[in-house]
């Protein structure tokens, strides 16, 4: 089987993670999204004292894309980490200590745009260390578009 090498997603979303905005949770996550036509557009968590106005990185990302006419995507690349840990590194870690996965709104909103037996999910400790799914393997018998156009 052939797989995609991720590791140059993987290195622009761990250099974009020092942009999260986690005061709260301390956790902060960074995701690239990698479109068909080759343009990748980043997101990262931006939370909020009111906690619910909180978004994730992977929709941040996406929203973006969306938002600038980009509807069609091949891959995520996400990482994430604790605060604390991230700052002892100055946010450049060598490793996570752990694979981000996104939570289940992120996946369905994925689902709105990608087509869930060819776009790649992949969860990244570093660009050497990572997971690839594709997004059916994350979201089985998902409900999507074609069910109401
Ligand atoms: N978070 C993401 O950015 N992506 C996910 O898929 C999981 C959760 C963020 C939201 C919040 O800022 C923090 O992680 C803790 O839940």
């Amino acid at each position: 089987m052939i797989m995609n090498d991720y590791s140059d997603l993987i290195r622009f979303a761990i250099d974009k993670l020092h942009f999260s905005y986690a005061p709260y949770s301390r956790y902060h996550v960074a995701a690239a999204l990698l479109a068909k036509d080759g343009r990748v557009f980043y997101g990262v968590n931006i939370e909020n004292a009111a906690f619910s106005p909180t978004i994730c990185a992977e929709r941040t990302a996406v929203f973006k894309a969306v938002s600038e006419g980009v509807r069609e995507f091949e891959a995520i690349a996400i990482v994430a980490g604790e605060g604390e840990y991230l700052e002892k590194c100055d946010f450049r870690p060598d490793t996570l200590p752990s694979y981000a996965t996104p939570c289940g709104t992120c996946r369905q909103v994925m689902r709105e745009f990608c087509d869930p037996k060819t776009f790649e999910v992949v969860l990244a400790r570093s660009p050497e260390d990572y997971k690839v799914y594709k997004l059916e393997q994350i979201l089985p018998d998902s409900f999507g578009p074609e069910f109401l156009i």
